[in-house]
């Protein structure tokens, strides 16, 4: 493969990716200051830090949705996880923004957990550790900070009952060749997941479907998800629902400078688990990719690049807690003032932090789980077509 050739889809990614060129493959829109700021305005004057740094940087369809919601008409939001193991943390983006939406604009959140796909997607999973991983993770999710009343799980293996009914009329939909190219599955691909993209579907209308009305739906995402979301858009109105928004974020670097923060095979060490015990997060931090040069004098000299650092990708995303913080660690990362030792030794601390904290949120979180997941759907949605 040559150096400036990629591919994205959900269920790989190869190459050394390059954002923008992504973004028009896909054919989604820039996200503009101008829509930034008028997202800022619906929120009360404020904007999360994962907007104002770009790590969000695509949309579709956002300026519709944010007229509609100035309107009184309001969207929800909508994101999920395929429980294959603990969460690490990359995998908070979208619900870091989802909460933070939810916080502002008092809106409504559907989460999705997707062990069924995983089940299928990885052939060495079992159903009870892609079950006992959903409950592992949904618990790290609303120990974010969901609003209980609010927030609504559909764990598809418990779920289902809630879920078929809207299931059967997208499945109709979706010819088998849409798949194939989409997601670009060999003839010997299982049919659980050819049928799965259904299902990532289905949250995306339930809402409309519940009301009787059209009810539009927001999907913070990473961007190697929007392929499911262009054959959910395709089909929306043709089943009456309106097309979901999307928000595209970048997909992280992981700590061995690898392009994306995952963890398939033998790579624990390229990211950050929420279950990571402080010694661990010192050990991987401390042994992290920078941006960084061959020796001290040089770096004072020539300061080191914080874009291609996976140490600043954690400040950028999560751990920096103020704009004039991120702005501190990024010039004096540049200037050659911060070297990589101190920078890292900052974040492990601020990293352990957050991991204790975190911990101890997790207990009322467990609790809230069985609460909050949807088992039947109410009986006045009658199907449709
Ligand atoms: N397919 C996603 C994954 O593998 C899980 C998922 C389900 C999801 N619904 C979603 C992700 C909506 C983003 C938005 O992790």
């Amino acid at each position: 493969m040559a150096d400036e050739e990629f591919v994205v889809t959900p269920y790989e990614v190869r190459g050394k990716v390059d954002h923008e060129r992504l973004r028009e493959q896909f054919g989604a829109e820039r996200l503009t200051p101008a829509l930034l700021e008028r997202l800022r305005g619906l929120a009360g004057g404020e904007l999360h830090p994962l907007l104002t740094r770009g790590v969000y940087y695509s949309h579709r369809d956002l300026a519709r949705l944010l007229d509609r919601h100035a309107k009184g008409e309001p969207f929800f939001v909508y994101s999920g996880r395929g429980p294959s193991g603990p969460l690490h943390t990359s995998h908070l983006v979208p619900f870091e923004l989802c909460r933070w939406l939810q916080e502002k604009l008092g809106i409504e959140m559907y989460i999705q957990i997707t062990d069924d796909e995983k089940f299928w997607f990885r052939p060495h999973l079992t159903r009870a550790e892609t079950y006992r991983w959903g409950i592992e993770n949904l618990t790290d999710l609303l120990a974010l900070g969901f609003d209980p009343k609010r927030t609504h799980v559909f764990f598809d293996t418990r779920s289902i009952g809630a879920m078929y009914s809207i299931a059967v009329d997208v499945a109709k939909r979706i010819p088998y060749s849409t798949v194939r190219a989409v997601f670009g599955f060999p003839p010997s691909q299982n049919i659980g997941l050819v049928f799965y993209t259904a299902l990532q579907t289905v949250p995306a209308f339930y809402p409309s479907w519940v009301a009787g009305r059209p009810v539009n739906c927001l999907i913070p995402c990473g961007i190697d998800q929007d392929p499911h979301f262009r054959v959910t858009r395709d089909i929306a109105e043709g089943l009456g629902y309106p097309k979901p928004g999307l928000l595209h974020s970048v997909m992280l670097p992981g700590l061995a400078g690898d392009k994306v923060m995952s963890t398939t095979g033998d790579t624990r060490d390229n990211a950050l688990f929420l279950n990571d015990p402080p010694k661990e997060v010192a050990r991987k931090l401390r042994k992290a990719f920078t941006g960084g040069r061959t020796s001290v004098e040089e770096q004072r000299r020539l300061g080191a690049v914080p874009e291609v650092c996976s140490v600043w990708a954690q400040w950028r995303s999560r751990f920096a807690e103020s704009e004039a913080e991120f702005e501190t660690i990024t010039a004096d990362c540049r200037s050659g003032k911060l070297l990589c030792g101190d920078c890292k030794a900052n974040l492990i601390e601020r990293v352990n932090g957050f991991l204790a904290a975190h911990e101890a949120r997790r207990p009322a979180a467990r609790e809230l789980a069985e609460s909050v997941i949807l088992e039947t759907a109410p009986p006045r949605a009658t199907p449709t077509s």
